[in-house]
């Protein structure tokens, strides 16, 4: 996602420091150029060496460097973006006033690209009325604040303060570098999330786990980067994400009635949604009460909403999921052909962090050519992000014939 993308790093100097050297990994395996530019007091925390060996180029820290005259002018003009990550309460104040007295808070002053800052403190400091007033003075001239997470602190205390993580760092570089080209711009793209209730009498139902934290994820940052996204929901305790149109559904039979009304006009579909395999065969009009002995509920299947989809269109991305508790990619593989997709997430539901109900989740991507990609357990926001991209990839290549 950051191929071409020149970012410039600042630490500064901070306990939180030595988490650079993940951000710099993170940055650079999304395709960025990483330039880290440290302050005096950074070196006391993270070695220079180090960071030049995670992003691969040289780290200045000297406004008089003989071998890199003017770099503050160079480095400035060339960022895509600057990221100061973490950010002391020191450099906070440096910024708010314009001070240019080394290397980082110089180019600065000289950048126009966009920044973004990551403070890393204790609470007390973070609390602070003049770091309040310096980082609201900071948000007024357009600097973009990652706030600092709640946890365990240095200090041994417990509160706000500790340097966002790196996932969510890496999320704001890619939300900010996009807002001015978004990926999915000119796409209209249907998302299902969440599970479906089928009834069984006034008062209850058939369900399951699904929180639709997957689906939402993926209609936020479809939106983000730019796309018109319509996003099919059962039942969850989520708020739509803003700038989506959000039609809430039951059934499985309401979802499909949405879903097919909508289908047409996508150029991207991502079904995401559990639907239940199975509902009553009838509804019971009255609460169904106790008779004392053993009572069978009769089942009949529900439509299969992806694989009996009517109406879609040749030039359509169509991405399923497949939540397995066994045989993972033979199961998946199976469904990615069954249901006609370009695309299928595959997640065994039984690992820890994957699956529902969690922030993170562990996947397979496996595309109709037949490779299969193992991601690493990430947020569910980060991997909504790499399903866009990979799907986009696809309708750059051209794909073999179904069988
Ligand atoms: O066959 P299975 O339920 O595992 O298939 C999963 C994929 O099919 C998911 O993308 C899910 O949203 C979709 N599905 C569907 N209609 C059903 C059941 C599943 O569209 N009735």
């Amino acid at each position: 996602m950051l191929a071409g993308k020149k970012i410039l790093l600042g630490v500064t100097g901070s306990i939180a420091a030595y988490k650079s050297l993940h951000l710099v990994r993170e940055l650079t395996k999304a395709g960025a150029c990483v330039n880290v530019v440290l302050t005096a007091t950074a070196h006391e925390f993270v070695s220079p060496l180090t960071l030049k060996v995670f992003s691969g180029q040289p780290v200045l820290s000297s406004l008089f460097d003989p071998e890199n005259d003017m770099a503050h002018l160079r480095l400035a003009e060339e960022a895509d973006l600057v990221l100061i990550a973490p950010v002391s309460a020191h450099f906070i104040a440096k910024m708010a006033a314009g001070l240019a007295d080394d290397l980082l808070s110089t180019l600065l002053l000289a950048t126009k690209a966009p920044t973004l800052i990551a403070p890393a403190m204790d609470l007390g400091m973070w609390d602070h009325p003049a770091v309040r007033e310096n980082i609201s003075l900071l948000k007024k001239r357009g600097i973009q604040v990652i706030e600092p997470e709640s946890g365990p602190l240095a200090s041994g205390k417990e509160g706000v303060g500790r340097l966002a993580c790196e996932q969510t760092i890496t999320e704001a570089v890619m939300t900010l570098l996009f807002e001015n080209h978004p990926p999915l711009s000119g796409e209209v793209v249907l998302i299902t999330a969440g599970p479906t209730e089928e009834a069984i009498d006034p008062v209850r139902f058939i369900s399951n786990r699904s929180s639709g934290k997957m689906g939402y994820a993926l209609a936020e940052v479809a939106s983000q980067w730019g796309a018109d996204v319509t996003l099919i929901s059962g039942p969850t305790q989520l708020s739509p994400p803003s700038g989506v149109e959000r039609i809430s559904v039951r059934s499985a039979a309401e979802m499909e009635k949405a879903f097919n009304l909508k289908l047409y006009a996508s150029s991207i579909v991502i079904m995401t949604a559990a639907v239940s395999d199975y509902r009553p065969v009838s509804t019971a009009k009255q609460k169904i009460k106790k008779t004392g002995s053993v009572r069978t509920l009769d089942l009949e299947e529900t439509p299969d909403i992806l694989e009996t989809r009517a109406l879609g269109r040749d030039d359509q991305l169509v991405v399923g999921f497949a939540a397995e508790t066994e045989n993972l990619i033979e199961n998946a593989t199976k469904k990615l052909k069954n249901k006609r997709l370009d695309l299928i997430v595959a997640n065994d539901v039984t690992l820890e962090g994957a699956g529902f109900d969690v922030e993170t989740n562990i996947v397979h991507l496996i595309k109709r050519a037949g490779e299969a990609t193992a991601l690493p357990k990430m947020s569910k926001r980060l991997l909504a992000g790499k399903i866009l991209e990979e799907t986009l990839k696809i309708r750059t290549i051209p794909l073999p014939s179904l069988p």
